[in-house]
């Protein structure tokens, strides 16, 4: 038994400390685009993303209309793997058939072909018929899809996708919390690698099993290795922050902090695009959104690929319904742009390099809202 020193925080635990804004810091002078696959230093990635926003592996969420959405923001969805191969593949195809959109933004995630990129969760049970009809489909970028990744089932899956598709299939590998499992997975061929455990809006993993970490500890932790790993091996390994990001300043926090990219459930779960039903309760608008390993998911599912149930790791319930897509990223994105401009940085790499963070005290945690609007009620009130 061995027990970290630190202790383990969370994204809310830190605040940014501005930088030099100087004339080159306008709006449209900052660049979100994000390497999604591994590449050598120096070198472009072979698939990059304009908003380093992704949706994630889930029911609640990508499907093929907010994958197709998402794009169309620059962004990229991965479909989920909880359903029937020729299921999943046939998500994907409709995703490549969606017309990019005439006068689609010049930020959309294209291919060469100029459809429309997606990505897709596969599992390490079924992949050697999962990966083969994913590709045939068109699917961009692959991603493993478990709430612990170091394993070596993931290491054999990563080894049979290079082995038997080479340089045609990407594959992400996750998720983790410590610089031991980045290694592994990055040494084993991941494209890149997700962190976070324990995090997510919906689940239930840490009361159920006691397994996690606070989502900032362990981004510094995998940041560090990863960095560590870049000037060893020559070799770029992009980090995806996955969970529990419940508004943009945590983006800005795990972007700061050393992520590429972020992997959002309930932000994407609230929106029309989510294929859940939207619903009012009491005079307001929800959207439904449940944890992949929420009982309600398995059913759906009817495959069973991950046996009988014994305990829930996710729970089923609803999130305060946001408009469109292109709206909350829009505004997303202006929200990182503008924190970056306070930063004094330009480029994402720019921001991980210079961005100086502090940790809040519980105290100072307490004055980060807009006390103002708290006590208008009360004013009116008095009036
Ligand atoms: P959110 O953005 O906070 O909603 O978190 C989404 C993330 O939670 C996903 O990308 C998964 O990593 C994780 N997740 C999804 N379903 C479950 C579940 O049922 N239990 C635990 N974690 C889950």
């Amino acid at each position: 038994m061995k027990i970290l020193p630190e202790i383990s925080r969370t994204l809310s635990e830190y605040l940014l400390i501005p930088g030099l804004t100087t004339e080159e810091c306008t709006p449209d002078n900052v660049d979100l685009g994000a390497p999604l696959v591994r590449h050598r230093v120096g070198e472009e990635a072979p698939v990059r993303i304009a908003t380093p926003l992704v949706s994630a592996v889930m029911q609640a969420v990508s499907s093929p209309a907010l994958a197709a959405a998402l794009a169309r923001a620059g962004g990229l969805s991965f479909i989920h793997q909880n359903q029937q191969i020729e299921d999943q593949a046939a998500d994907v195809l409709a995703v490549k058939h969606e017309h990019p959109a005439d006068g689609a933004h010049h930020r959309a995630s294209v291919d060469g072909e100029m459809r429309l990129r997606v990505g897709a969760g596969i599992n390490s049970r079924d992949f050697k018929d999962r990966i083969p009809a994913l590709l045939e489909a068109g699917a961009d970028v692959l991603c493993l899809d478990s709430s612990d990744g170091y394993s070596v089932h993931q290491a054999r899956t990563l080894e049979f996708a290079r082995e038997n598709h080479g340089d045609d299939a990407f594959v992400g590998a996750g998720n983790v919390v410590d610089g031991r499992a980045f290694r592994y997975l990055a040494d084993a061929g991941a494209a890149f690698v997700k962190v976070g455990i324990g995090g997510g809006a919906i689940c239930t993993t840490r009361a159920q099993k006691g397994i996690g970490r606070g989502q900032a500890s362990a981004l510094l932790a995998v940041v560090e290795e990863r960095d560590a790993y870049a000037r060893e091996t020559g070799v770029y390994v992009p980090l995806c922050c996955d969970g529990g990001l419940l508004n943009d300043s945590h983006m800005a926090v795990a972007l700061a902090m050393g992520a590429d990219f972020i992997m959002l459930g309930r932000y994407f779960a609230r929106l029309d695009e989510s294929p859940s039903r939207k619903l009012q309760i009491d005079g307001q608008w929800y959207k439904e959104y449940w944890g992949e390993g929420s009982r309600r998911a398995q059913n759906a599912a009817r495959y069973g690929q991950r046996g009988r149930m014994v305990f829930e790791e996710g729970v089923d319930g609803y999130v305060p319904y946001a408009g469109g897509l292109h709206d909350n990223v829009e505004r997303t994105r202006a929200k990182l742009i503008s924190t970056m401009i306070s930063c004094g940085s330009t480029t994402l790499r720019d921001f991980h390099r210079d961005a100086v963070l502090v940790p809040v005290s519980a105290e100072s945690f307490k004055q980060t809202g807009a006390e103002i609007e708290v006590r208008r009620p009360a004013i009116d009130a008095g009036e």
